[in-house]
C-alpha cells in the first residue's frame, strides 16, 4: 500500500496503481488454489490483501489452514481475518505462497514496492508453488520498473557506487511520515534502482545479490509457478 501527502489538507491517501476489481479479482481467484491442511505463504500489498481476506472466510466455512506472514501488514490482515499464523522461523517448507507484484513479464518479476521482498522471497522460495496475483497493468512485455534492493544501512554508499557502475540509478527510498530514509522491517534501508530496460533479469540479479551489503533484491527469478491476472472480463491464469 502507498500513501501520497496532501500537505493543503493535511492527510495521507492510499494510492495504488491499477483497478481494485481487477486485484481482488487476481487475489481471491489465487486463494481458491489453497486446500485443507496447507501451510500458506500470506503476501503483502494491496493484492495479496484480497486473497488473505478470502482465505479469512473460507476458514470460517471450514477450511483449515495455518499462515506465515511476510509482512507486519500481512500479519495484521492474517489476525483480523482470523488465519492462525506460524513464525517463518517455525516452518521447514511451505505449500502455498500467494503475493502481487510491482512487475510481471513472463514469470519473472519486479517486487519490493512495500519494501517487503527480502522476506517474501524467503517464503516464496520455500514454498512448493508461488502463485501470484496481479491486475492487468502490473503485465508488461519487459521487466523495466525500479529494482527495489535493501541495503545494510552502513553499506549504502558503496552499494550506491556499486549500482552505478553497473549502470543503474539508485535512490535512496525516503519516508513520508517521519524525516529521513525508510527503515525496513529488518532495520534495513532501501535503493530503488533504476536499470532502465532489464534484457537479462538472471544476470542483474546475482550481479546484484554478489555486491557485499546487499540484504535481497526485488527481481524474482524464475520463482513464479502461477500468475492469475485480474482484467476486465476476469482471471487469466498463466501457468508454467
Ligand atoms: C511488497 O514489498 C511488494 O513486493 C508487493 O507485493 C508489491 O509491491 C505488490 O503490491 P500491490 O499489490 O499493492 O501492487
Amino acid at each position: 500500500m502507498r500513501y501520497t501527502y496532501d500537505p493543503t489538507n493535511d492527510v495521507f491517501t492510499k494510492t495504488t496503481s491499477g483497478s481494485e476489481e481487477e486485484k481482488r479479482l487476481a487475489g481471491e481467484s489465487a486463494a481458491l488454489i489453497v486446500e485443507d491442511g496447507n501451510i500458506v505463504g500470506l503476501g503483502t500489498g494491496s493484492t495479496a490483501l484480497y486473497a488473505i481476506k478470502a482465505l479469512g472466510k473460507s476458514i470460517d466455512q471450514g477450511l483449515d489452514i495455518k499462515g506465515v506472514s511476510t509482512s507486519f501488514q500481512s500479519s495484521q490482515l492474517a489476525k483480523e481475518a482470523g488465519i492462525p499464523l506460524l513464525r517463518l522461523s517455525e516452518v521447514d517448507r511451505i505449500d502455498i505462497a500467494i503475493d502481487g507484484a510491482d512487475q510481471v513479464a513472463d514469470f519473472n518479476l519486479v517486487k519490493g514496492g512495500g519494501a517487503a521482498h527480502t522476506r517474501e522471497k524467503i517464503v516464496a522460495a520455500a514454498a512448493d508453488r508461488f502463485i501470484v496475483a496481479v491486475d492487468s497493468t502490473k503485465v508488461s512485455h519487459v521487466l523495466n520498473k525500479p529494482v527495489p534492493i535493501e541495503v545494510l544501512f552502513s553499506a549504502r554508499t558503496v552499494v550506491t557506487s556499486r549500482i552505478e557502475k553497473m549502470g543503474g540509478i539508485p535512490e535512496l527510498r525516503y519516508s513520508i511520515r517521519k524525516d529521513g530514509p525508510v527503515s525496513t522491517e529488518n532495520g534495513n534501508v532501501i535503493l530503488d534502482c533504476d536499470f532502465g530496460e532489464i534484457k537479462s533479469p538472471p544476470k542483474l540479479s546475482k550481479e546484484i545479490s554478489d555486491i557485499p551489503g546487499v540484504v535481497d533484491h526485488g527481481l524474482f527469478v524464475d520463482m513464479a509457478h502461477e500468475i492469475h491476472i485480474g482484467n476486465k472480463s476476469g482471471v487469466e491464469i498463466k501457468n508454467r
